[in-house]
C-alpha cells in the first residue's frame, strides 16, 4: 500500500519530510497533528510503522477538509463511486457549477459523501490546489489550467482509509490539544506561517487569518504542552518575530525548495524554522 496525502495542500510538508524525520523525538506515546491539512507527516509516520499501537489525533478548523477525512475513513467505496461521476462530468462549466454549491443555504445538509467528493474534485481541478474562501465563506478559487486532471486515485483513497481507520479526526481549533494530550505525547504543529514580509502573499485557508495574535496564542499552547511534559515540534517561517517568540526553545533551520520564485536571489530555496522543546 502507498500512504501519502490524497489532496494537494498549501504548505504541505511532503518536500520537507526527510529533514523533519531526524528532528522527531526518539520515543513518544500518542500522536497529534492539530493543523493536519494534507497530513504529509501523518501518512509518512504511518507508512513507517511509527504509529503502531499509538492513538492518533488529527484536527483542523476547515470543516470541509475534516468531513473529507471522515468520509475517507468510513465510506471510501461510496466516495469513489461519486468521484467517478465527477471525473466523467468534468468541464469548465461543471467546475463553476460545483463551486457554486456552497452558496446554497442547504449546502451543509447535502450528503457528506457528496460534499467530500466536491472537496476532492475542486482540489484536483482548481488553480494550484488552493483553498480560499471569501468573506461569506464561499469557495472562490478559479479553475486551474490542467488538460485532463486526474480527480482520484483509487488505491490512494483505499490506503488512506486504511491508515485512518483508528484515527480520531475532529473539526477543532488547535487549542483542543490541551484537553487531550498527556505527558510523553508528541504534537506536531504546522500552522499557517507568519508572513515573510508585509508584501508577501498571505493565503488564508479559511475565513480566519493567522497573524500576530494567533501566533501568540499558539505559542501559549506550545508552552502549556511543554509544562505538561509533552514533546512539541512546530514548523514556521524563518522570521525575527517567530524566532523572538520561541527564543527559549531549540530552533533548527530547514530548507524548502520553492518552484515558483520570481526573485533571483531566492534561488528557489527558502529557509524555515523547526522549533522543539526537546533535544
Ligand atoms: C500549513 S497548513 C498544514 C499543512 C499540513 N501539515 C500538510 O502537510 O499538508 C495549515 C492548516 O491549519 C489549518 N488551520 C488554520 N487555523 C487553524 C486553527 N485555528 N486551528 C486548527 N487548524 C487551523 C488550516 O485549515 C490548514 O489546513
Amino acid at each position: 500500500m502507498c500512504f501519502r496525502p490524497f489532496i494537494k495542500w498549501v504548505g504541505g510538508k511532503k518536500g520537507l519530510i526527510s529533514q523533519l524525520m531526524p528532528l522527531l523525538p526518539k520515543n513518544f506515546n500518542n500522536y497529534f497533528e492539530p493543523f493536519v491539512g494534507g497530513g504529509a507527516l501523518f501518512f509518512e509516520l504511518y507508512s513507517l510503522g511509527v504509529l503502531e499501537g499509538k492513538k492518533v489525533y488529527l484536527f483542523d478548523i476547515n470543516e470541509e477538509l475534516i468531513n473529507t477525512y471522515q468520509v475517507i475513513k468510513h465510506f471510501p467505496s461510496k466516495l469513489l463511486d461519486e468521484l467517478k461521476k465527477f471525473q466523467q462530468k468534468h468541464s469548465k462549466e461543471f467546475y463553476y457549477e460545483v463551486r457554486e454549491w456552497d452558496r446554497d443555504n442547504d449546502f451543509k445538509n447535502i450528503d457528506k459523501v457528496l460534499r467530500a467528493a466536491r472537496f476532492i474534485y475542486l482540489n484536483k481541478t482548481c488553480f494550484n490546489g488552493l483553498y480560499r474562501v471569501n468573506k461569506k465563506g464561499f469557495f472562490n478559487v478559479p479553475i486551474g489550467s490542467y488538460k485532463s486532471p486526474k480527480i482520484y486515485d483509487e488505491k490512494l483513497i483505499m490506503s488512506a482509509s486504511y491508515a485512518l481507520k483508528d484515527a480520531n479526526i475532529e473539526v477543532a481549533d488547535f487549542s483542543r490539544v490541551l484537553e487531550v494530550a498527556k505527558e510523553n505525547d508528541f504534537i506536531y504543529f504546522d500552522p499557517p506561517y507568519y508572513p515573510l514580509s508585509d508584501t508577501s502573499n498571505f493565503t488564508s485557508y479559511t475565513d480566519l487569518v493567522f497573524l500576530e495574535d494567533e501566533q501568540k496564542r499558539l505559542y501559549q499552547v506550545f508552552k502549556e504542552l511543554d509544562k505538561k511534559g509533552c514533546f512539541v515540534m512546530e514548523s514556521n517561517s524563518d522570521t525575527e518575530f517567530i524566532k523572538n517568540l520561541y527564543q527559549e526553545y531549540k530552533i533548527e533551520i530547514v530548507y524548502m525548495h520553492r518552484f515558483i520564485n520570481s526573485k533571483k536571489e531566492g534561488r528557489g530555496k527558502i529557509s524555515e524554522v523547526v522549533i522543539k522543546n526537546y533535544q
